[in-house]
């Protein structure tokens, strides 16, 4: 066991304690009304090393929706799918500084597509590229790439979460129609679309889940403990680049600032965090910031990144 893990399994819980006092100023997300169920005082965080070592500490048993998450995960799927000139002809390389749910650029700058696959719009337009024959085909190939990458076969759509949201989804159906008005999808039945969007947001996982899941990515796309190359390097590439400059919304700067690791927020609470070539990490502490991203896990993850000195920059 090295020093630096050797510390961290000594500070960790000290520091989530500390962390957790942040719950307070923050708000679970209640625009998928299921979501609103969820404890927000609640922090847990989960470290994955690439030689089985894994360290857990606060609320791990709890279980919650990927939601945003699965985005960078859809988009490595599409990546292989499609290759990059497939992808990026649906989808831009930029941050927007915008919700990430907003429909203006779509609007003001031409040509109409979604500036980044990490907001709503780029994800809905990724999640057409998946290839398929049926929604049902497409959630589930998307559902094993998430389960091998995960380590386990028993992920698993969330259907009370996959309900709530379909049923209230207005903002993101009117940015799915928006899209196939510009022609970023191809699709006839926009529903289909989004029905394959959702299913993936709802896929259910705990923080142990997010570690192994960013583990992989850590290691550029290869499981260090089977030693099989999941995904392509490339593409593990592209999507640690978007963590960087979209990964945390319109907070992904001061994120890059204050942590500056890849990371990816969901408003369930989760956030995935990896450290290049040591760790994956997953957190969850539903209670959000203005921003969409977890209050506390925000912190613990400045706590730890600047004590160990892992900034990238
Ligand atoms: O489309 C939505 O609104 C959700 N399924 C996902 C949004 C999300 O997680 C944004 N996160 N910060």
């Amino acid at each position: 066991m090295n020093g630096e893990w050797k510390e961290l399994e000594g500070r960790l819980p000290a520091w989530l304690e500390e962390s957790r006092k942040r719950t307070a100023s923050g708000k679970v997300a209640s625009y998928i009304p299921e979501l609103a169920n969820a404890p927000g005082e609640a922090l847990g965080i989960t470290l994955c090393d690439g030689h089985n070592g894994v360290l857990t500490v606060g609320d791990c048993g709890l279980h919650f929706t990927l939601q945003s998450i699965s985005k960078v995960f859809t988009l490595l799927l599409a990546l292989m799918d499609h290759g990059e000139e497939g992808v990026f002809a649906k989808v831009g390389m930029e941050p927007t500084g915008d919700n990430f749910n907003s429909m203006l650029k779509l609007e003001l700058v031409e040509p109409g597509i979604p500036f980044n696959p990490l907001i709503n719009a780029g994800a809905i337009a990724v999640s057409s590229l998946i290839k398929g024959a049926t929604p049902a085909e497409k959630t589930e190939r998307i559902a094993a790439f998430f389960r091998e990458l995960a380590g386990d076969s028993s992920l698993q759509v969330n259907e009370a979460v996959y309900q709530s949201e379909t049923k209230t989804a207005h903002r993101n159906r009117s940015l799915a129609y928006f899209l196939k008005a510009n022609g970023v999808l191809e699709h006839d039945d926009i529903e289909e679309v989004l029905e394959v969007y959702f299913k993936h947001c709802s896929i259910e996982v705990s923080c142990m889940h997010l570690a192994r899941m960013a583990l992989v990515l850590a290691y550029d796309g290869k499981d260090p403990q089977s030693g099989r190359q999941l995904v392509p390097r490339r593409y593990v590439q592209i999507a640690k680049t978007f963590m960087i400059t979209c990964g945390m919304y319109n907070e992904s700067g001061a994120f890059a600032i204050r942590v500056g690791l890849p990371a990816k927020s969901g408003v369930s609470g989760g956030i995935l965090a990896l450290v290049p070539g040591k760790y994956g990490i997953g957190v969850v502490g539903p209670a959000l910031n203005p921003k969409g991203n977890s209050t506390a896990g925000v912190h613990l993850l400045e706590t730890i990144s600047t004590a160990f000195d892992w900034s990238m920059f």
